[in-house]
């Protein structure tokens, strides 16, 4: 190494950025670059000095070279907007050491060394949300995917695992709550009105999973004794005066360690279990080892205040994060791409978990919507990605549906295949075999393979190829068989022009029309481009089930008659399967509208099976009303568009709002009777009353589809009468879509009731800026300017815009008026927050998909934001890839 180019000095950010400036087209990350680290970290030993606008961070790394590496001499250290204030080797100052970009690069002798960097960090000043910033006057970071490297220079990458002995120190006053990983092992009073904490977490682990807590906080404290007789603390940790709002965390974090015992024979590790609730957040939460990170919004919850989907979603997410101490931190993974053996096991896992302490049908039917909504679109769009991807330019471009939700799915196949039982000792081997690595999807695979007895060589394809699956099916009977006819095609995606053809498990059964019965569900797997199967012993041609349960994340294409849907809507004995046809029924009709393809007769027809199919539903007595209300509920627009190579927006809303008001109309007496029959139910957190108050907005919707003053009316005495916040957000949606003086009188209402309460306000944010007024696009931009919004904050700028983006009426307005907003918002936002305005780049990036005119001003929007002298990583690459 050339001497004369060590810098001497501490090197200033500014110098870094002058030295290195961001390279126009980011580098692209591959999967099959994996390299095993040249260096291992076994331990490390953090101190901090915290202040709310100056930390001082040293680090001590053990170091070992690896025997599996390189054997280079320079260990290199991942940095990202800080510079070493002093690097030290084995306690001496050295000048062997340089940066290549912001990364620090030391020059090392022997096979293990001691390693010491010193940084200086502004937490006041990080707005982006990673590594360490403050929150409301207190300290926390966030450090997957790559946040460490905020912190201090380390080997960022997860298949480095290090033990964590971290110190730290500061005002007692204003951090009178100082929590870190593990165990606390030592803590004190210094000088100054000063205190220090130390904290020891004994499972190794890597940099992502690193967190530290600083600030006034009080917790809901209690105990949770494990399997194996592990007595241990719980914590819930909360700003003063929320801590009433967090009952219903605990009592879902406890049943989360019950359940994992039971369902996979997983227990707790540690004595102590810290989750601490944080205002400003850019994701949902973090499973930081013995430290869990949380948005206020899926901590705190009570019925004044938290809607029943609220409860569902704090539930499902104290789930999810207590479920990846195994599947996540046990077993880590190798390199991001392996993301989805993480996430795609733990959504699978917290969606048993919600599926066990409710209804199991409900709970797969919502998760198939959200995959439908979310992830669908997503496999058709420009950008497409396997649910391992086989590249990327920043990973946090890659927490998606695809990897979270398709990738729960691939794996509820194999579980589907094997069987709960044998896929449990597949699970078992998994962890047995990998805890403590960092592994990879292929070694999960492995283990089911093994441990569960399939085969599943041809079953990798999941992991590798994009694209949603489409199978036609046709069903001909002759004599007393019926012979089923499958063809799948995998869609090619970005860089996969070919694919091959998928194994696709289905449970499919065939229902004799006379006695509304099946004899026996059967599950087929469909792994060739096309396919027969035969089924015998039917007199009569029988009405065809198919991927019941939605066994596999595909979509059915095949045709039949509505009075087949009717049927199966009114007849199948799986959930799903008569949620599947409602929903069938509603998307034939609507799609064959926005196509013209209906006269005034058929579309009369059309309406009359639906309108028949929706009385039945809300008149059966058999139904509980969580499910009637699944049923109820039609098809979004979204998932309509899917069903179009290219589509008008503006169509696909007039038909469906004409849909909603012809239902309401047709169906305003008994939507009458079911809404007054709801209304009389008291209010508990019991299923029975959960049901009458999701079957109470909707019938409130369709009422006020078809007679917006009747609509007006009940709502306002819905809104007036609420005692729970589900009653009062369902009632207030529905006056924000009216042109009603109520409107008006229940909005003021809602923002004096609730001031100062942030998750609710954000609630008030989002029922404006979602609503199906005419005047929405005008209502948010009043709201951009109301004192309450402020771009800092995620929970909030997703409540505005978020909203926005997802309501077609102003997304998609013809002026391009929506298009424009969600340009400018993104254009405003990089800069402060890069990661949640990349989140908003897909809406634009659908315009391939969109009718012509309005597909011009989606990709001018985004020919405008690549114009952006400056863009993070980020935003350049969502950008680029929907351009490209
Ligand atoms: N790993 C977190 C989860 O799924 C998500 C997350 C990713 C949170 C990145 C913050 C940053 O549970
Ligand atoms: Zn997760």
């Amino acid at each position: 190494m050339d001497i004369a180019s060590r810098p001497s000095e501490p090197v200033e950010n500014t110098q870094i950025a002058d030295a290195a400036p961001p390279p126009a087209a980011p580098p692209v990350i591959r999967r099959e670059d994996y390299l095993p680290p040249a260096w291992l970290v076994p331990e490390v030993a953090l101190d901090f000095r915290l202040g709310l606008d100056a930390t001082h961070v040293t680090a001590k790394l053990s170091v070992n070279r690896n025997a599996a590496g390189n054997g280079a001499s320079t260990l290199r250290l991942n940095g990202d907007q800080i510079a070493p204030l002093a690097v030290r080797v084995d306690g001496k100052d050295v000048n062997d050491w340089r940066l290549d970009g912001s990364d620090l690069l030391v020059e090392l002798s022997g096979d293990t060394h001691v390693v010491e960097v010193e940084t200086a960090l502004n937490p006041a000043t990080n707005s982006q949300l990673m590594g360490l910033y403050a929150s409301g006057g207190m300290l926390c970071t966030q450090c997957e995917a790559e946040g460490f490297r905020r912190i201090t220079f380390f080997p960022d990458r997860p298949d480095v695992l290090s033990t964590y002995t971290v110190r730290m120190s500061g005002p007692k006053a204003q951090f009178p709550i100082l929590l870190a990983n593990g165990n606390c092992t030592a803590s004190g009073d210094g000088e100054d009105g000063a205190h220090w904490a130390e904290w020891h977490d004994p499972w190794p682990k890597p940099s992502y999973l690193f967190a530290l807590v600083a600030g006034d906080l009080v917790a809901n404290a209690a105990h949770f004794t494990t399997m194996g007789g592990r007595k241990v603390d719980l914590n819930i940790w909360v700003r003063p005066g929320d801590e009433d709002r967090t009952q219903h965390a605990m009592d879902s974090l406890i049943n989360s360690m019950k359940w994992d015992e039971e369902a996979f024979g997983r227990e707790y590790d540690l004595d102590l279990f810290n989750i601490v609730a944080v205002s400003d957040y850019n994701m949902g939460a973090m499973e930081n080892k013995g430290l869990n990170i949380f948005n206020t919004r899926y901590v705190l919850a009570d019925p004044e205040t938290a809607t029943d989907g609220d409860y569902d979603a704090v539930e499902g997410v104290i789930g999810h994060e207590y479920f990846h101490n195994w599947s996540g931190n046990r077993v880590t993974c190798r390199d991001w791409f392996q993301l989805s053996l993480k996430e795609g096991f733990t959504v699978l896992r917290d969606q048993l978990f919600s599926a066990d302490m409710g209804s199991e049908a409900v709970k797969r039917i919502e998760d198939v919507r959200v995959l439908r909504i979310a992830q669908f679109p997503e496999d058709s769009g420009p950008l497409a990605h396997p649910i391992r991807p086989d590249s990327y330019q920043e990973i946090s471009n890659f927490y998606t549906a695809t990897v979270y939700n398709k990738g729960a799915e691939v794996i509820r196949m194999m579980r589907t295949m094997a069987g709960v039982e044998r896929f449990r000792q597949g699970t078992d081997l998994y962890f047995d075999r990998h805890d403590g690595e960092a592994a990879t999807c292929e070694d999960f695979v492995k283990a089911i393979e093994d441990g569960a007895g399939l085969d599943l060589a041809q079953f990798r394809l999941w992991y590798s190829q994009a694209g949603t699956p489409q199978v036609a099916a046709q069903l001909v009977h002759n004599g007393t068989q019926a012979v089923l006819t499958l063809t799948q095609s995998v869609p090619a995606t970005p860089g996969q022009p070919e694919k091959q053809a998928m194994p696709i498990p289905l449970r499919v059964a065939l229902f004799d029309r006379e006695t509304g019965t099946h004899s026996g569900e059967q599950l087929i797997v469909f792994d060739k481009a096309s396919d027969t199967f035969t089924f015998d012993g039917f007199a009569h041609p029988p009405v065809l089930s198919i991927n019941r349960g939605f066994s596999a994340p595909v979509a059915i294409e095949f045709e039949r008659d509505s009075a087949d849907l009717v049927f199966l809507a009114a007849h199948d004995d799986d959930p799903f399967a008569r949620y599947e046809a409602m929903q069938g029924l509603v998307v034939q009709h609507l799609v064959a509208a926005v196509s013209g393809k209906l006269d005034d007769a058929a579309r009369d027809e059309g309406r009359a099976a639906i309108g028949a199919a929706y009385g039945a539903v809300i008149a059966d007595p058999a139904l509980d009303d969580l499910m009637r209300g699944e049923l109820m509920i039609l098809p979004a627009e979204t998932y309509l568009a899917e069903q179009l190579a290219v589509s008008d927006p503006g169509a696909i809303h007039a038909e469906r709002e004409a849909l909603k008001a012809w239902l309401g109309r047709e169906l305003a007496g008994p939507l009458k009777v079911l809404h007054d029959r709801a209304v009389a139910v008291p209010y508990s957190r019991e299923a029975a009353a959960r049901g009458a108050r999701k079957i109470k907005t909707q019938a409130l919707v369709l009422i006020a589809s078809g007679d917006p003053a009747e609509g007006a009316r009940r709502a306002f005495a819905q809104y007036n009468a609420a005692d729970n916040m589900t009653d009062r957000q369902g009632a207030l949606m529905v006056l924000a879509s009216l042109d009603a003086p109520e409107r008006e009188t229940a909005l003021a209402d809602f923002h004096d009731r609730y001031e100062g309460n942030a998750l609710v306000i954000d609630k008030w944010f989002s029922l404006q800026a979602g609503a199906l007024n005419p005047k929405v696009l005008e209502h948010i931009a009043a709201l951009a300017k109301h004192p309450d919004f402020t771009m800092t904050n995620p929970n909030r700028v997703r409540a505005l815009y978020m909203a926005a983006a997802v309501n077609p009426r102003a997304f998609h307005d013809e002026s391009g008026e929506g298009y424009r907003m969600i340009g400018d918002l993104i254009r405003r936002l990089d800069p402060i927050n890069a990661q949640t305005a990349a989140r908003f780049v897909p809406s634009l990036g659908r315009w391939r998909r969109i009718e012509p005119v309005r597909a011009a001003m989606m990709r001018a929007e985004l020919e405008r934001i690549a114009a952006m002298p400056e863009l993070s990583r980020d935003v350049r690459e969502q950008v680029s890839k929907s351009l490209g």
